[in-house]
């Protein structure tokens, strides 16, 4: 007798092709049957409901969550199975375990804590919590070179950029899919082009990926998409562009000419894919938007708090009516802000991105789907990390019809996993992973929102990672099934 049946459901494969009725019988992790299913230990009634592979997070932060919140709520409720952790340049490795990694990404990376140095010692820590989700990593580029050499504003000497290529390299050979950059960030911002060429390099003999929050997104959107091309033609490897956007309101509008660009450099033959993320808003340390001389007026007028250790009460407020209430300029808000203690640590959300974009972005034919969410459940995160996905499903699919409902599901699954390098994942196919999520298409959405943002979705009715019921029915089970992932390779604490 199987572990596990789930009949009456209309299955999505994740290929693209349109549901079909099936039973699924599932055994030992895996999908042992797609079609007419005999008795099982345990069988569960769909009633008719939507079965698709479980939701690929491509573009995450929750390197520290695995430690902090190995219940991953906040992504499970969503149906999503895997995340791509590491993103931005920023990742639990390398660590030096005396170093406070929360510090060194600004509160991104939050939650980690132990002894691990490199990707092994990493996941060995995680799976000791149990994790409900799978964990497929990056290593970031902010992260390796200010392990080598600290918070510097100049270029790296040979010997440390040397360094540099040793910590990504180990990272691939122990499974990591890939080297991200932040270039926004510090201290990403102040490498020249040529020092991430020489360290994407490192992932070529890999056949690993380069993906990139680009050094601007908004008034030099296409100088970073060219800066992005040319660095993946002289390394020779595949390029991500991570949450495509255009932002700021003289930009909006840019993302038709940065995707058309992408188009060009597909066909010579690069490799360029992409993700985004459902909302209007970006989230992010908000000292690294601001030059604090001169803070942007306009800038200022559509930031949110989100998260602020100098000042809770800020949390889930506009800059604008806290600035009134002190009294003070928007301006001066910003400053009181970031120059208070700790208050490098504030996380903000803003408001400059154009919902046609978005649009735009979610039509583009191999866009896929990444929710770019920062698990800091003390603020008032931006709503992303509850709802990225029923969103997609629920408003752009069912709403404003953006795309279809079997594209939206193979741009969450098969696409993501075969670009990302998850082996057996991403399909319901004999022989692949039972990662699972059962939801009725009628009323999947999300509820999460900027004022009430830590509400899980509604419409998402069971979810199976690696052959375990993970949650059921709005219950999380805490069965712990979810397993760390390596690159086109067995997971982690398995045989090669
Ligand atoms: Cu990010
Ligand atoms: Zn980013």
């Amino acid at each position: 007798m199987v572990d596990l049946v789930i009949r009456n459901v209309n299955v999505l494969d994740g290929s693209g092709s349109e549901a079909f009725e099936a039973d699924v019988e599932i055994d030992d992790g895996r999908i042992r049957t797609v079609g007419t299913a005999g008795a099982a230990d345990r069988e569960i009634d769909g009633e008719g409901a939507y079965l698709a592979p479980g939701f690929i997070d491509t573009h995450s932060h929750d390197d520290g969550a695995f430690f902090r919140h190995p219940g991953m709520e906040f992504k499970l409720a969503q149906g999503v199975t895997t995340v791509v952790a590491g993103n931005c340049g920023f990742s639990a490795i390398p660590a030096d375990p005396d170093a406070d990694s929360a510090t060194a990404s600004g509160g991104i990376l939050a939650g980690l804590e132990g002894e691990f140095v490199d990707l092994a010692g990493y996941y060995a820590e995680a799976l000791k919590r149990e994790p409900a989700i799978n964990n497929m990593m990056l290593v970031g580029h902010n992260t390796v070179r200010a392990l080598t050499m600290g918070m510097d504003e100049r270029e790296p000497t040979g010997a440390e950029l040397e360094t540099m290529r040793g910590h990504v390299r180990r990272a691939l050979e122990q499974g990591a899919c890939g080297f991200s950059t932040g270039l926004i960030y510090r201290p990403g911002r102040w490498s020249r082009t040529d020092e991430v060429v020489e360290l994407a390099k490192v992932a070529k003999p890999f056949e690993a990926l380069y993906t990139t929050h680009m050094r601007n997104e908004g008034d030099r959107l296409l100088e970073a998409v060219e800066e992005t091309l040319l660095i993946g033609r002289e390394s020779g490897v595949h390029v991500h562009i991570s949450h495509h956007k255009s932002a700021g309101r003289p930009n909006w509008g840019k993302v038709k000419d940065s995707l058309a660009r992408v188009d060009e450099a597909l066909a010579t033959g690069q490799r360029v894919t992409l993700d985004v993320y459902p909302y209007t808003a970006g989230s992010g340390r908000m000292i690294e938007y601001f030059d604090l001389e001169n803070p942007s007026r306009t800038l200022a007028e559509v930031i949110r708090i989100a998260s602020c250790p100098a000042f809770r009460e800020f949390e889930g407020r506009m800059l604008v009516d806290i600035a009134k209430e002190q009294g003070i300029d928007v301006t001066e808000a910003v400053k009181m802000i970031l120059t208070a203690p700790r208050g490098d640590r504030t996380i903000c959300i803003q408001f400059i991105i154009d919902e046609a974009d978005v649009e735009t972005n979610l039509a583009y034919r191999d866009m896929m789907v990444g929710s770019d969410g920062i698990p800091d459940l003390r603020g008032q995160p931006h709503p992303r990390l509850f709802g990225t996905f029923p969103r997609v499903l629920g408003h752009y699919v069912r709403e404003r019809a953006t795309l279809t409902l079997e594209e939206a599901v193979r741009r969450m699954t098969s696409l993501s996993a075969e670009t990302f390098g998850l082996v057996d994942r991403g399909r319901i196919r004999e022989g692949f992973w039972a990662d699972l999520v059962l939801f009725n298409p009628e009323t999947v959405r999300d509820t999460a929102t900027y004022d009430d943002p830590k509400r899980e979705p509604e419409g998402i009715e069971l979810v199976v990672v690696n052959g375990q019921v993970a949650f059921d029915a709005g219950t999380h089970t805490r069965v712990g099934s979810g397993r760390m992932l390596r690159y086109r390779r067995s997971a982690f604490g398995d045989a090669q």
